[in-house]
């Protein structure tokens, strides 16, 4: 429970050094204890927003000395936080505790006089450090910006002691550190010096799995391009019957005003912006987008603009991590899974996406006894008049503060939860059934793709429209198959070997899936797979009582 409040809290700085303290590494259990004092997304967001903008990053030589370093960029002002990594080479993240220090070292700093090569003499915060001194220093330590393998992950979780363990110890590995999610705003404020080109006060925010609680090391970097700070100012009237108003092209339609700021940003990004490569302008998707990919940081980038609701969603998801411990490491682990057994991808297609698959895990917790998560409803009716959000004629109102929300009284274990998701999705009756976590409840399906899944904040969209029967089938399968599987390996408990898979190791193996699919073949013939659980189960839970009545894990 306390990785779930160092994520909550901004003040985790594991690896990272702060400069004023000299070396600062705070364990799990100095952090705030209380959901009193999770921050509110806003909170967390503005914070980290301002804390990127007093930040630079900078392309550092193989061998520097750490020292020299902090001491030459401490001449423009206090550094705050530092820390470097690896991505084609070495590169360093520098907080200053005020934004002067940036200015002072802009003014430092010259424009690269190759001759040979011509340069676009757009300046940003991405800064490259020459050092004529000698290969002598001990390489500066680098912070891991992606996760272990799945072998490795494998072998971690195998050592653990109980499926509960396992599921936090996977989360662990995953998650976001506080650099990554450091270095992924700095991304986004980098990204808005260039827009800012065009429209000085826009603002460049991440959403999706970088700010919702749910992000893996390595996942894409998802940007919205805010001009609201713009055009949704209201000015004060003089009173004396006159105002003036901005004269402003206008375009057919709001798509088309979308479609155009992006086109000559990604223009601009594609033309000015040091480090970003392979832009791809795909203006004509549903929600038009700027792809490319941010080589110093190694992020796969997304810029989209007017996604507000896509933000709202973020929101609300970052809101459920939050509210109960079993939430985050419950998803990580699922989606770990489901990347495994092949059921997500990187590549869009006809594939369940970790936004459904976490919307759910979401529904799933609802319908506990007693439950573990409210409703959207429930949330909505617990916001006070500040809470309120309309967003294209859509209510997305809910409560944001998590001190206005009752605790539950679910006391499960993640392990038993984990069980329990499979066979409700395994039994889950798709083909009449929509999910519904506005409401908590299956709502009758009002169109026949094969998964439905209502949109949270748009009833009318299925969140999961793209997903092919091929596809729900395997989701089904792969559910009823890990109940199976679990319940062998959860009774069983970790093996005496201590490197044997066990528990989630064993799922998570995708020799496993294969091991599973050739005894499940045998037993299909014979009766259909969720019948082929239930009984299953039923005689599991029976001998479950007598000492020595689970078989061991496949
Ligand atoms: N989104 C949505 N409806 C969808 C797909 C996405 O509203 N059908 C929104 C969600 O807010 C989601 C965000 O867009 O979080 C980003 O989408 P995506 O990158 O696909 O998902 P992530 O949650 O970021 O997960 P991943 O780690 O796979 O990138
Ligand atoms: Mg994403």
């Amino acid at each position: 429970r306390s990785l779930q409040k160092n994520y909550f809290s901004c003040r985790r700085k594991v690896g990272s050094k702060s400069v004023a303290t000299k070396v600062q590494t705070t364990t799990k259990t100095d952090e705030c204890e209380a959901k009193d004092e999770r921050k509110t997304f806003d909170t967390l967001q503005e914070e980290r927003r301002e804390q990127a903008e007093r930040s630079v990053l900078i392309s550092c030589p193989p061998k520097i000395s750490e020292k020299k370093f902090l001491k030459h960029l401490s001449r423009h002002g206090n550094i705050n936080n530092f820390f470097f990594y690896e991505s084609f080479g070495i590169y360093a993240v520098v907080e200053f505790s005020e934004k002067d220090g940036i200015a002072s070292l802009q003014e430092a700093t010259s424009i690269t006089s190759v001759s040979h090569e011509a340069t676009v003499p757009f300046k940003t915060r991405l800064l490259s450090l020459k050092a004529n001194e000698s290969n002598s220093q001990p390489p500066v330590q680098c912070l891991q910006q992606t996760p272990i393998g799945v072998n490795k992950l494998v072998q971690k979780l195998s050592r653990e002691d109980s499926i509960d363990q396992q599921s936090y110890s996977l989360m662990e590995e995953y998650q976001l550190t506080e650099e990554n999610i450091c270095l992924r705003f700095l991304v986004c404020s980098l990204l808005k010096d260039i827009a800012a080109a065009y429209f000085p006060e826009c603002i460049i925010r991440p959403f999706g799995s970088s700010v919702n609680g749910f992000g893996k090391l390595g996942c894409d970097l998802d940007m919205f391009l805010d001009l609201d700070a713009i055009s949704g100012r209201n000015i004060k009237q003089a009173g004396d019957g006159f105002s003036l108003e901005y004269q402003m092209k206008r375009t057919s339609s709001e798509r088309a005003a979308t479609q155009s700021i992006l086109a000559v940003i990604g223009e601009c990004v594609d033309q000015f912006a040091p480090g970003c490569a392979g832009v791809q302008k795909i203006l004509n998707a549903r929600c038009p987008l700027v792809r490319f990919a941010h080589q110093p940081s190694g992020f796969q980038c997304d810029l989209t603009a007017n996604n507000r609701v896509a933000m709202k969603s973020s929101e609300l998801l970052y809101l459920y991590g939050g509210l109960d411990g079993r939430v985050r490491p419950m998803v990580f682990t699922l989606r770990c899974w489901a990347r495994v057994h092949g059921l997500t991808s990187t590549i869009p297609g006809a594939w369940l996406t970790n936004f459904s698959l976490t919307v759910m895990v979401i529904f799933f917790l609802q319908k506990r006894s007693p439950a573990i998560l409210p409703t959207l409803d429930q949330l909505r009716h617990l916001a006070d008049p500040r809470d309120k959000s309309v967003i294209e004629g859509n209510d997305c109102t809910f409560v944001r503060d998590f001190r206005r929300i009752p605790d539950q009284k679910n006391t499960e274990t993640l392990e038993n939860l984990l069980q329990e998701f499979f066979e409700f999705y395994g039994n889950f009756a798709f083909s009449r059934m929509s999910i519904n976590i506005r409401k908590g409840k299956e709502q009758n399906k009002p169109e026949v793709s094969p998964l439905h899944i209502q949109n949270p904040f748009e009833p009318a969209l299925n969140v999961s429209k793209n997903v092919n029967a091929t596809q729900l089938e395997r989701l089904v399968t792969l559910c009823q198959e890990s109940a199976w599987l679990l319940q062998q390996g959860g009774a069983r408990g970790r093996s005496p070997a201590r490197d044997t898979p066990w528990g989630l190791a064993a799922l998570l193996l995708p020799s496993v899936s294969q091991a599973i699919k050739t005894k499940g073949k045998k037993r299909r013939a014979r009766e259909p797979a969720s019948e082929r659980i239930k009984t299953l189960l039923d005689s599991l839970k029976g001998s479950k009582a007598a000492p020595g009545g689970s078989a061991g894990a496949a």
